[in-house]
């Protein structure tokens, strides 16, 4: 199904745009600095034969963090809400998405939630399959059936490049092993969590997924569940309480919708009852989430009076 480009959509994007020059794109995975600052694209879904759209929407661009949320639904769907959750907590952190420091302070010792990089290098070491090749093939089909997009692959440039330079999250994850978090190889860990970041798609794409998860789980061109009902109510409600890292609280008084972020630029929204928002805008503001994008959001809060509080 194709977006319609919309002229308010447009306009509202020119409104925001100024603020991508007060963002920079990530540079510490080097293959990200290679992204146009200037970008701002928006596709919403809002029904069948309901898709509106603004920007160049069909440029790719990876999940980074977006990742957090498909892959702890699949390791819901596989493992369980008691299982993961002996792994990973369910509290906010109010520190950056790849700090160490409540690593150390918690007891248990256990990242406290998924959608910070300690959570979901736990997560991802409970991904369904024998081989990391199974494990990302399971994953990206996954991706592939809420997006109706069955070329969607991962970028290996940008896995290589955050591989080599993940030093931080390696150490993340040597912290956890030896605490019985994760278990297996760190090095094999990080080379599946690297590729499932690299996971490469557009707007129309994230936007989609949004829908679904709007939707209850359902695909609704397809009937079909996708996601069951509690997985897609605990993703949606941990995208609230920390899809935006440290800026979450921030995010909800200011759009109040589920969503979640990631350093490439993207966004993924979610609104209760039928909307999917897929936002890129690799500008970043200090925390690491789309500068432009979140001012877009911004103002489609107010105008289209989205929050759900
Ligand atoms: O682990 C990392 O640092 C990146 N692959 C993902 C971080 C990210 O997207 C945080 N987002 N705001």
């Amino acid at each position: 199904m194709g977006c319609q480009k919309t002229e308010q959509l447009q306009k509202w994007i020119e409104k925001v745009s100024s603020y991508t020059e007060k963002g920079k794109v990530a540079t510490y995975i080097p293959a990200l600095g290679e992204a146009d600052p200037n970008t701002l694209a928006i596709a919403i879904y809002e029904g069948p034969n309901q898709c509106f759209s603004a920007g160049n929407v069909s440029e790719t661009f990876t999940l980074q963090s977006i990742s957090k949320v498909l892959t702890l639904a699949l390791a819901l769907m596989d493992k369980g809400e008691d299982f993961v959750f002996q792994k990973v907590g369910m509290e906010p952190t109010g520190d950056p998405f790849n700090s160490i420091s409540k690593l150390e302070t918690s007891v248990p010792s256990k990242p406290l939630n998924p959608m910070i990089n300690a959570g979901a290098l736990a997560v991802t070491n409970l991904l369904p399959g024998q081989t990391n090749d199974e494990k990302l093939s399971r994953l990206i089909g996954f991706i592939q059936k809420l997006t109706g997009n069955h070329d969607i692959t991962y970028n290996e440039r940008v896995a290589q490049s955050e591989f080599e330079t993940a030093d931080l999250n390696r150490s993340l994850a040597y912290f956890m092993k030896q605490h019985g978090v994760i278990e297996g190889d760190v090095n094999e860990l990080l080379a599946l969590y690297t590729k499932q970041c690299a996971i490469e798609l557009n707007c129309h794409d994230l936007a989609k997924i949004g829908w679904v998860l709007a939707n209850k789980g359902i695909d609704p061109l397809s009937g079909e569940i996708i996601v069951p009902f509690d997985v897609a109510r605990i993703v949606k409600t941990f995208m609230v309480t920390c899809g935006m890292y440290n800026a979450s609280g921030e995010f909800a008084i200011k759009v109040g919708i589920p969503a979640k972020s990631g350093v490439s630029g993207g966004i993924l929204g979610s609104v209760p009852h039928g909307m999917g928002i897929g936002i890129y805008g690799p500008a970043l503001d200090e925390k690491g989430n789309s500068i432009a994008g979140i001012k877009l959001l911004e103002l489609l809060a107010k105008e289209m009076k989205l929050s759900i509080f």
